[in-house]
């Protein structure tokens, strides 16, 4: 294989730089015993959204998913109050990063890389996230699929990248916490690492990933 110096590092968003389920941790109490199954669901929903509309040759863009799987799970958590919905929204604009991602950012900018974010995310999305977190002035550009109006993980999707930053595919690293989406990633020719936060089992062995990673915080340091 040739040895191509990576000339930028894209991250995926929502579970990789950003905690989905730190919407509902924010109000746990009010939420009450099924908080975390709520958050599983939505999370779960607002995915499968984006794969169905995808294989139906449809789009809507994230938020609005968003919002659906959130109305679904409340009507599937029935014990979690409607009245949080707002709440949940609003705290979904600002999520909290994760603590490993400022430092992990902050060192491979140093190094030189190009730093991006590509994610399923709508622009507003993305641009309240990012100036929540204040990663803003670590990235170079925030990719986002509504250019493509098409869903992670199809191809137009991660050409984005390389169309964006004119690179060749072999010169990204793709980081994700999403093994699917670490998939789509080697299927289009980046150098994917998966951040199994979660320590799951691993799928997708035709597309494997370049690296195995349980945080963000030894990724500056590895040898790709
Ligand atoms: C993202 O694109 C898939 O949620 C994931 O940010």
């Amino acid at each position: 294989m040739i040895n191509v110096k990576a000339q930028a590092y894209v991250f995926d968003a929502y579970g990789t730089l950003f905690d989905v389920h730190a919407a509902i941790a924010r109000y746990r109490a009010e939420a009450g015993a099924e908080a975390e199954r709520f958050s599983e669901i939505w999370r779960a929903k607002q995915l499968e959204y984006t794969w169905t509309m995808t294989l139906a040759g449809d789009y809507a863009d994230f938020w609005t998913l968003t919002e659906r799987a959130l109305d679904y799970t409340f009507a599937r958590v029935t014990s979690v109050d409607r009245k949080l919905r707002q709440k949940l929204l609003e705290a979904y604009l600002r999520l909290d990063a994760f603590a490993d991602a400022r430092a992990a950012l902050t060192a491979l900018k140093s190094q030189g890389a190009r730093l991006a974010i590509l994610s399923n995310g709508s622009p507003p999305m993305l641009d309240a996230a990012v100036a929540a977190s204040g990663l803003g002035p670590l990235l170079d550009a925030v990719f986002s699929v509504d250019a493509a109006r098409t869903y992670k993980p199809r191809s137009d999707v991660y050409a984005l990248v390389t169309d964006g930053f004119g690179i060749d595919a072999r010169e990204v690293v793709f980081v994700s916490s999403n093994r699917w989406d670490i998939m789509g990633a080697a299927a289009a020719g980046f150098r994917p690492v998966w951040i199994n936060r979660a320590r799951l089992p691993d799928e997708y062995s035709e597309h494997p990933p370049a690296a195995v990673l349980a945080d963000l915080a030894s990724l500056p340091s590895l040898a790709l």
